[in-house]
């Protein structure tokens, strides 16, 4: 089945077992408990919604199709999924290589979280380089933790060459593929063992929806996922399982729009005098554009640019945009803008963001769908007021 039949059908075939109505779209199942007839059994297959639930089911089916997985489990939030998957995988003294652009919230994570109150260890390297994560690999060593494109910097990895390095090892390799959602890129096909999601973004597209996803095909490893979701509870719940199931549906045709639009932008912004410089995989003069079209079918629809000057000029062009909704997330059918250093990355201590180029002139677009002319006439304006 291709992909734009899977975004459709997987997961919601009607039900056509005695006492099913034969729906099209799957129902919101609200119910907490399920009864059963005999003690030893649950009579449906079901017992408590935290464990298991029909519409949560018909996504986590659809989710794993999509990515080209055996499993799928759905969370409450992209850092629900996260930090279930360390917790599952990590033990206390263990170590994790990362790529040193992560999202803000992933590194808060890892270094105000987890470090602590775990005692994992955490390198961050550059990773558009795979001997980096070679060369920062130690013996306990148990995880490499990847981002492709990175957030914001639209930095790449080569996910094959990294997957082979930590499968020499045994440790695992997980990628985090919100930027390009499975449209576009699939991790499992290059070789990493988990993929990661926040739905809240390309999946679900409209942003109505907080939530979070786990792609695998280790049956041992989805078994201990799948424990630890249980155990802490962090579940997406059925009536945002039914929005993401809804959404996921346009993922195809929004994921070219979102792409056609960008490029425009990008290419828009690559000749404007008040831009320093262009952050697209699509752009020939992006550094890894060669790996790009070999590790994705396409480059997605988020970019970011470095406005000439500093702090004022970027807080005067963000102030008066009129279409572009200044506000952090990603992924859905409107453009959104933002300024890294001081929303999405703000947790991140300066000298280390400014080290990966995370500067005060850094502005991040999440292209929308809207028409490509509106977009860049609302960009020629706000360009207007720099001065
Ligand atoms: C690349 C990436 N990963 C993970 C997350 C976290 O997801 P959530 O906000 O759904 O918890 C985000 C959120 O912005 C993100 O951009």
């Amino acid at each position: 089945m291709r992909f734009e039949t899977k975004v459709i059908h997987v997961g919601e075939e009607p039900d056509f077992r005695e006492g099913g109505a034969g729906d099209v779209v799957v129902p919101i199942h609200l119910s907490t408990t399920f009864a059963r007839l005999r003690v030893d059994e649950p009579t449906a297959g079901y017992e408590y919604s935290r464990t298991s639930n029909p519409t949560r089911d018909a996504l986590e089916a659809r989710l794993a199709a999509l990515e080209n997985a055996e499993f799928a489990l759905a969370f409450s939030s992209g850092m629900a999924a996260e930090t279930i998957l360390c917790l599952s995988v990590l033990r206390p003294g263990d170590h994790v290589v990362t790529f040193d652009d992560l999202y803000g919230g992933t590194r808060r994570l890892f270094d105000r979280v987890l470090r602590s109150s775990t005692g994992v260890e955490f390198s961050y390297v550059d990773a558009r380089s795979h001997e980096n994560v070679r060369a920062a690999l130690r013996d306990n060593t148990k995880l490499i933790w990847l981002e492709t494109p990175t957030n914001p910097i639209m930095k790449l990895c080569d996910i094959k060459a990294i997957a082979e390095i930590a499968k020499e090892r045994g440790i695992v390799t997980a990628v985090d593929n919100t930027f390009m959602s499975p449209f576009f890129q699939k991790p499992l096909d290059h070789g990493a063992d988990v993929v990661v999601h926040s739905t809240s973004k390309y999946l679900n597209g409209h942003s109505d929806s907080i939530g979070g996803a786990i792609m695998v095909s280790d049956e041992k490893l989805y078994r201990a996922l799948k424990f630890s979701q249980n155990s802490v509870g962090a579940i997406l719940s059925p009536f945002d399982s039914y929005l993401l199931l809804r959404g996921i549906k346009t993922l195809a045709v929004r994921m070219r729009a979102h792409e056609e639009n960008a490029r425009l932008i990008a290419e828009h912004l690559e000749s404007h005098p008040k831009v320093e410089r262009v952050f697209y995989p699509g752009l020939q003069s992006h550094q890894q554009h060669e790996l790009a079209k070999r590790q994705t079918s396409g480059h997605g629809g988020m970019l970011s640019f470095e406005i000439r000057g500093g702090l004022r000029e970027a807080k005067s062009f963000l102030e008066h945009l009129e279409l572009f909704a200044l506000a952090e997330s990603l992924g859905g059918v409107e453009s959104l803008i933002e300024h890294p250093a001081l929303m999405t990355h703000a947790s991140i201590p300066r000298a280390e963001r400014e080290k990966v180029g995370v500067g005060d002139n850094l502005i991040r677009i999440s292209a929308g769908i809207e028409s490509a002319e509106d977009l860049i006439e609302d960009l020629d304006a706000a360009f207007g007021h720099v001065a």
